[in-house]
């Protein structure tokens, strides 16, 4: 069998899991400031929605000022809001509850970093990009294929960027994946077996009790959780994907497979009952907080993370409910099948009950050989040569910086590139750019439609799916 370290590898430095926006500036973040590529006048970031995702995205901004200020904030939750004024120095005129009143003035900033929840990416994405200003935005870019059209010409007709937070394009071993394919070695593509677990208990959080529980308050499973896998699916295939078809269900977390006397929350459930129940809210965070654990997914339901808070917050709040009594609707479980060009396949899983947790496993058959990546955020990835029937291990750079280690580094390699091309507007450092981050969103859509219509789309000369 062949060796350890392939080609091209890069040695791993450290690892965390998650990110954390409670994270102390480490020592580490501090100096990597000397180190960064030195600009002398940083470029101005209005923070929309500082909730995880806009506060930790802002982290960029200490690790490199000489890059990046924090100059503004749109954010209605004062924890939230005074929080990131007093991390970065931002001046109350700049501080605003609505983005709606920061959008009025003349333009103040080079760019935005839109965090806001999925239904609320659009109307800011378009306002600030016709006064001029750069956008970072988080996925999914929108909620319907029509406003994510009219992001994408928005941006265009007033030459601003956009950056998608397709987080996962920019992660090193995604990027090893793709140098791999490209570099021939596997023969041409033929099929792509990509398996996202969501795992049992961030399904629980998120999906069933948390902000994606619902359609028409969020989005559905597949553009909320495996946009970014689709976008990586068409990243890899580098084709134009000509038919879909979906499958999908919400199994478990209904009214009807509640225990029998179960509470409708978990605090107050018969303990016979909560002791038997691998959702139990007890379980999820007041477990993880007892063991001293202050961050995701506890760092999400309350704004202090001690026992008597996250009590209150399971007594009163949505993540203290019965998972089995929600208002939740959104699938466990979906498929996704996919024909491209020149009739190449592949096949997308999603699926909630797993006990690894967003750990991609990933299969790509090429006629000259096989890739294997097993957990995406730990190397090796695994090159089999059907000719001379060795394996090849790969390492790529898991991850970088703590405190924008979320997904694997990428997150910190999302802000990155979109600071680089902030500083050299001329070149390509973006990956998640308008016309690819609508490709692999127009063909979530599509799937969705396949699996409420139960028939398979077809992409037309227009490059719609019918
Ligand atoms: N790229 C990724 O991998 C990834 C991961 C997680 C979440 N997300 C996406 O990021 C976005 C934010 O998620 P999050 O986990 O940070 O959620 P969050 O709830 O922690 O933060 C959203 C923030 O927006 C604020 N907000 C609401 N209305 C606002 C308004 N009118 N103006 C300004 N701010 C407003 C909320 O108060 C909240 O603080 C979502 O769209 C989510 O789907 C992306």
């Amino acid at each position: 069998m062949g060796g350890k370290q392939g080609k091209g590898s890069i040695n791993k430095k450290y690892c965390q899991n998650s990110l954390t926006t409670d994270e102390p500036i480490s020592d580490e973040m501090e100096q990597k400031t000397e180190t960064s590529n030195s600009v002398s006048t940083p470029k101005t970031a209005i923070v929309v929605g500082a909730g995880a995702r806009g506060s930790g995205y802002s982290l960029y901004a200490k690790m490199y000022p000489d890059r990046l200020k924090i100059f503004g904030v749109c954010e209605p939750r004062e924890f939230q809001r005074t929080a990131l004024m007093k991390a970065y120095g931002i001046p109350v005129e700049n501080a605003f509850e609505d983005w709606k009143d920061a959008v009025k003035r003349k333009k103040f900033a080079d760019c935005v970093f839109i965090c806001t929840p999925d239904r609320l990416h659009k109307d800011p994405a378009v306002a600030f990009a016709k006064k001029g200003y750069h956008v970072l935005l988080e996925k999914p870019m929108a909620v319907t294929e029509e406003d994510c059209k009219e992001i994408v010409s928005t941006c265009k007709e007033n030459h601003t960027l956009l950056s998608v937070c397709h987080v996962l394009r920019y992660t090193p071993w995604v990027q090893k994946v793709k140098q791999i394919i490209d570099s021939g070695d596997i023969g041409d593509v033929v099929n792509i077996n990509h398996t996202e677990p969501v795992g049992f208990w961030h399904f629980a959080h998120s999906y069933v009790r948390g902000n994606w529980r619902n359609k028409a308050t969020s989005s559905f499973s597949l553009l909320a959780k495996c946009c970014h896998d689709v976008d990586l699916i068409c990243f890899w295939m580098n084709k134009k994907c000509e038919r879909v078809s979906s499958f999908g269900n919400l199994s478990h977390f209904h009214k009807k497979d509640k225990p029998e006397g179960a509470g409708d929350r978990c605090l107050s459930c018969p303990s016979n009952i909560e002791e038997n129940c691998p959702y139990s809210a007890k379980k999820i965070y007041l477990d993880s907080v007892k063991r001293g654990c202050k961050s995701w997914p506890t760092s999400v339901i309350s704004d202090i993370v001690d026992i008597e808070n996250v009590t209150k917050a399971l007594q009163t709040g949505p993540y203290g409910k019965c998972v089995y009594d929600t208002d939740n609707d959104v699938v466990s479980h979906q498929v996704v099948n996919m024909q491209f060009e020149g009739g190449a396949t592949c096949t997308l899983q999603m699926v909630a009950f797993t006990q690894k947790i967003c750990a991609r496993e990933v299969k790509i058959h090429g006629t000259k050989g096989e890739i294997s990546v097993k957990d995406g955020r730990y190397p090796p990835i695994k090159v089999f040569d059907f000719l001379t029937k060795n394996t090849t291990e790969y390492e790529a750079d898991c991850c970088i910086v703590p405190g924008l280690s979320g997904h694997g580094g990428a997150d910190y390699h999302t802000v990155e590139a979109f600071v680089d091309a902030l500083h050299n507007p001329d070149t390509d450092t973006i990956a998640t750019g308008p016309d690819n981050t609508l490709t692999s969103h127009l063909l979530c859509f599509a799937a969705e439609r396949s699996r409420l219509e139960n028939r398979v789309l077809n992409r037309n000369s227009l490059g719609e799916y019918e």
